[in-house]
Order: C-alpha cells, then structure tokens, then sequence
C-alpha cells in the first residue's frame, strides 16, 4: 500500500496495513529489498546496505514498522543480497578507478573475458570497464556487478552488515541467490562453489546470529541441501528449491506442456527427503519471481476460488515452513496484459527485445504473459476504488485487468472467500501437531489427484486434492469431515474439478 500517494508501496503503507496480516494468521513477513538503490532490478542492486530507498520512506519508518510487527507478535525477515551490490555503491565506484584502490579487490575482475558465463538476464556475464582496461563480472545485469567473496574484506563487510540489521531487531533474512558467493574457474561453476559452506557458516554460523532464521534461494542437488540446511552445520535455517517451478516451462520464458501430477511427484519425492534427512522444507507456489500458480498451473476464470483453495490445501499442509505472496490469500490471478509499454523489469525488457520481429507480436505477448516477473508484482487490490485501494497516487506498475473484480475487499464478503479459506489452513496449522510436526505419508494411486496423511501420535489427518477433471477417489480411510472448499463430506466418492477436502481420524 502507497501511504504518501507517490504512487509506490511504502513502509509506512505496510505498517497501516499489518491488521490484515494479524487478521490471516502471519506470523512472520519477509520484504524484498528496500535499502537505497538506483532500483534498477526492484531493489536488488543495493547502493548502501544499512539505509532505506527514499520510494519506500526512512529508517525511523522503518523502525516503527517492525516495533508495529513486534507488538503484534509478527517478526520480520529482510532480504539480504550479499552475491552482488549496485554499481552505483560506493564500494564499486572506487573499485572501477583503479586497480590500486583498496576496494578493487572487493569486485572480480580480469584481463580477457575467461569464460562463456552468461547473466541469468541475458548476454555475457562479463563487463568492460576502461579505467582499469579489465572485465567485471555481473551474474545479474550490468549494472550489478558481483562481489569478490574470496576476498576477506568483503565477507568481512557483510558480516557487519548482517550484525547491523540483526542490532536492530531484525529476526531474520532471506537470501538472495546465496549459493552464487562461490565460484569456481577452474570448474566452471558460477555457482555452488567449493567454498559456499565455509562462507555461509562464517556469515550465519556466528554465535551473535546463530539464532536467526535464514532462508537461502539456492537452486542446488540433494546433496548440498543436506549440508548446507543440515541442523549440526550452522550454515542455513532452510532453502528455497525450486523444482516444483521448472515443471511447464523452458527458461522462464518456455512454455511445455505439464500436469499438476508433476508438481505432486515433486512434493512427495522433497516432502520424503527432507523427512528422511531431518530438514526444514518451504512450502510455496507464488513469489516475486515467479507466475502465480492459479493461472499457470489452473483455470484461473471458471474455477479460481477452487484452485486457489486447493492449492492451498496440496502445499500448506504438507511438512515444512509456509511462503504466501502478497494477493495469493484471496485468489490474486495474473493480470495478463497485450503491452510491453505495461512491463518494466529489466528480464522482461530484455528478453522482448531480443525476439522482437521475429515471432507475430501477439505470440510474443504470450510468452511475456506467461513468464513474465511483472505478471505478478502488480499494486495490491485492497477494495474496489480508485487505484483498487492502493494509494491515491498514479502506480508504478500498471493496475491489475482484473482488480474491480478479484480484491481481498470482495472475496471476503464472498460465499466462495479463499481469505477464509486461507484462515482456516493456517488456524489448523496452529493448532494442529500432526501438521506443524508429524510425519507424511503419500497415499496416492494413480494420477489426478493427491493424497497424504500427516500423522504425530494419535492424531492424524488425511488431505484430498482433486485435480482438474471430475474423479472417483477411493481406497481412503473413512474419517470425519474437517473443511473443504467443494460438497463431498466423505473422503471416498466423487470430487468436482480442484475440489480439496481435509478430514480427521
Ligand atoms: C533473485 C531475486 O529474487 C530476483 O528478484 C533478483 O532479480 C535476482 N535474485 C538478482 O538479485
């Protein structure tokens, strides 16, 4: 919510608006970036790590709303980007003068190009700059370059960083592409290095912080989870994986055809792993960075409550730590637009620019709609008014197509409301051991739906997720109804497209 009407969302419109948090259950909230930046990737290009970006307000409203948080029993996560800084901080800008400045050695530079590494946004990873008559490289986009994190200097910096924003009360970070701090040249890998454990245990495995929940965004195997999340290594709380986001699609902007089956594959096979080898699990189908699963994965027109419910129910019940994005908690679905003009992220412009011409323009419009991060990092639609209830201001992204209809303002007066569908999953987290704690168990046959037990001791709880046809499902036990977002009150029988049922012994 924009507080001061210039049109963004601010900190102090957060604070004015943690009832409705308060009122869904949260307990916990993680913001992307809002440190001072040029902004040219939605704050993840920070130019000063211990201030906040003018857009967003000041350091006391930022103190006021996480002593706001604090009082309503809500703790705060901040967004901790440690693989790159902006090229604007002041690190870089001496770093770029000369190959003598105390700081060059804080960036990664070399004489020739030595390798093909690409930025995920596109084009080469590597960057001329002509004071020193070297290349930087920039995992992200130029205007990002990476930081030099063999360097003890640099580790050093953000150790301080991290103390800095823990001394004023912060109860955790989220970690912006963590497993990119170490590289290697020999082998070629940009990211996943040898040294990222040694790296991460010095940043977080410090007995000052130690008692802080982190979460990595680090795409990485099996293996490295166990010993970069084990609970004996002081490295991370948990990751986030992203498997379940790499079904139905080639690069972020390929489409491929895919079944929800895939996703419950997905969840089964990390909801037994992580089981087997004691880690935290996240659980989440939207973010900043990715399509909304309702209109991606659903059919987010004729049955947009039911997916909304239903993917609530496959993923928030299962073992592990709940992520819900901004809009997700009353059926948000993606706006879609037909023009470029309405997009502004950096990935987006780029990618349409480098296909522009050579497919019909309304093909590419697909491609965009399905990929793109702006399809889903629109102003909040608090009410149908002006601006959807986001501010008085013009927005900084466009609106969303379809606001006057879907806003948590509607839902909940709705018969069909995904908010209280949202409540009761989180109530029954709350009160539920077998949910927060318990084992899981798939008992699935066949495709098209899911369903899995969540036990801890006597109490045990079943979950039925219908997927997108009409189906008899069988071979449950018979337990009692809990809730449910469709007519079956029986755990056997027939399920409507996306129906959910939730049942107890
Ligand atoms: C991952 C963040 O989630 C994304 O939004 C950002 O563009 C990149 N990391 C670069 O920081």
């Amino acid at each position: 919510m924009d507080a001061n009407g210039d049109g963004i969302g601010d900190l102090n419109g957060i604070t004015a608006k943690l009832d409705h948090l308060t009122e869904l259950g949260v307990n916990a909230v993680w913001l992307s970036p809002c440190y001072k930046s040029p902004n040219i990737d939605n704050g993840y290009d920070i130019s000063d790590y211990r201030d906040i970006m003018d857009d967003f307000g000041t350091l006391d409203d930022w103190k006021r709303m996480i002593s706001e948080m604090h009082k309503r029993g809500i703790k705060l996560i901040m967004d901790l980007v440690a693989n790159h800084t902006s090229s604007e901080h002041f690190w870089f800008k001496e770093a770029r003068k000369s190959k003598d400045n105390p700081y060059h050695d804080y960036y990664v530079w070399r004489k020739q190009i030595p390798n093909d590494w690409q930025s995920v946004f596109g084009g080469s990873a590597w960057e001329y700059n002509k004071a020193t008559d070297e290349y930087y490289l920039h995992s992200f986009a130029v205007a990002q370059p990476d930081l030099n994190w063999e360097n003890p200097a640099v580790r050093r910096e953000m150790c301080d960083v991290v103390d800095y924003w823990v001394n004023l009360g912060v109860d955790g970070f989220r970690c912006d592409v963590l497993n990119y701090i170490s590289k290697d040249f020999n082998t070629g890998l940009q990211f996943n290095g040898p040294r990222l454990h040694e790296f991460t245990k010095e940043l977080f495995g410090r007995k000052e912080v130690k008692h802080i929940f982190t979460v990595g965004e680090c795409s990485m195997g099996t293996d490295k989870i166990v010993d970069i999340c084990g609970a004996d290594r002081d490295e991370l709380t948990c990751i986030f994986q992203f498997d379940h986001f790499d079904v139905g699609r080639v690069g972020r902007f390929g489409i491929r055809s895919h079944k929800i089956d895939e996703i419950r594959d997905i969840l089964v096979f990390w909801q037994n792993f992580t089981q087997k080898n004691n880690l935290i699990y996240t659980l989440f189908t939207d973010n900043h960075d990715q399509t909304n699963y309702i209109s991606r994965l659903g059919n987010d027109k004729e049955y947009r409550y039911e997916c909304a419910t239903m993917f609530a129910a496959m993923f928030y019940l299962l073992k592990g730590i709940p992520f819900i994005y901004q809009g997700q908690e009353f059926g948000m679905p993606q706006p879609n637009y037909d023009d470029i003009e309405l997009f502004d992220d950096i990935e987006t412009r780029k990618f349409y620019n480098s296909v522009k011409g050579k497919m019909p323009n309304n093909e590419l419009m697909k491609l965009i709609n399905f990929g793109s991060r702006d399809n889903f990092r629109h102003p909040m639609c608090w009410y149908n008014s002006k601006n959807y209830g986001f501010g008085v201001g013009d927005t900084w992204l466009a609106l969303h197509s379809r606001g006057g209809e879907v806003n948590l303002e509607n839902d909940k007066a709705s018969k069909k409301s995904v908010f209280e569908f949202y409540k009761k999953i989180i109530d029954l987290r709350k009160a539920s051991k077998a949910i927060r704690l318990g084992a899981f168990e798939n008992i699935t046959v066949g495709n098209g739906y899911f369903a899995y037990l969540r036990k801890f001791d006597d109490e045990e709880i079943l979950v039925v997720c219908n997927f997108e046809t009409e189906r008899e499902i069988t071979r449950l036990p018979e337990w009692g109804y809990l809730f449910g977002n469709g007519n079956n009150r029986q755990p056997n029988g027939k399920y409507a497209p996306y129906e959910t049922a939730i049942f107890k012994k």
